[in-house]
């Protein structure tokens, strides 16, 4: 799919998100201590797709720097970079966002669970919420998944939801520079539609002081 001519944008994307089992919101400088215990612990499992576990533990200062960057990217509009929490417990479980990277013109979901949370579906759960919003609240004229031929798990998640592999591209990784795929899946608001993405249920969106905020009509 080719990029729309778009000039250098932010995008608005609600406070927390809340799906039958799941939170997805940013982080807080509160959340710290449970991404100092959680995030390390899983470090092996995340080290194979995602090169920044490498730094992992990055110890409470620098914890609490990053968190306060994606505040402010958060609040800025230039990248959305949220927890997930268990919604029953309140249990810290994983990481997602809605990204722009290197294209400010459509949204990009990314993701990792806690090792032990796997197996459940709540990564299809969180992913089929964010398509949604980033859809239809946001206006991202597509919204699109990135990942590694190779992550078998993590493929399954846009596939199990409707999107299409539109590219694989052929990228460069590490202080080795070694050559990697990166396989582009995107969905359209028009594929939406007749998704298993649509198929779930409408999350509930909050704002910024609580209140709940409607979906377009
Ligand atoms: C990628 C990752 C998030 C996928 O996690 P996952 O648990 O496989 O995905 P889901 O949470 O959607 O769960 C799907 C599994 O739950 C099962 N499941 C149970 N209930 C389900 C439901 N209601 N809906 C969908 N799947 C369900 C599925 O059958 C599937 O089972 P399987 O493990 O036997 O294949 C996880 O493997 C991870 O964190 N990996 C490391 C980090 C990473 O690679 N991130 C992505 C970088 S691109």
């Amino acid at each position: 799919m080719v990029e729309p001519d778009v000039p250098q944008r932010t995008w608005r994307v609600p406070a927390r998100i809340e799906t039958a089992r799941l939170v997805l919101r940013p982080y807080t400088l509160e959340d710290v201590a449970a991404m100092d215990d959680v995030i390390p612990a899983n470090r092996e499992h995340l080290l194979t797709f995602l090169p920044w576990a490498v730094d992992e533990p990055v110890g409470t200062e620098k914890r609490t720097e990053l968190v306060e960057k994606f505040i402010a990217d958060f609040k800025a509009g230039t990248a959305f970079t949220l927890g997930i929490f268990d919604r029953a417990t309140g249990e810290f479980i994983g990481g997602t966002g809605l990204h722009l990277r290197d294209h400010p013109g459509h949204l990009e979901i990314g993701y990792w669970l806690a090792e032990h949370r796997q197996g459940e579906g709540l990564m299809t759960e969180a992913a089929a919420a964010l398509t949604r919003v980033a859809l239809q609240w946001s206006h991202s004229p597509f919204v699109e998944i990135r990942c590694s031929p190779a992550n078998a798990r993590s493929r399954l998640v846009p596939q199990r939801l409707g999107f299409a592999l539109v590219d694989t591209l052929e990228t460069t990784c590490g202080s080795d520079a070694r050559e990697e795929l990166t396989e582009l899946w995107q969905l359209t608001p028009e594929a939406f539609l007749d998704s298993p993405a649509s198929a779930e249920a409408r999350p509930a969106l909050v704002d910024g002081i609580g209140s709940p905020l409607a979906w377009p009509v």
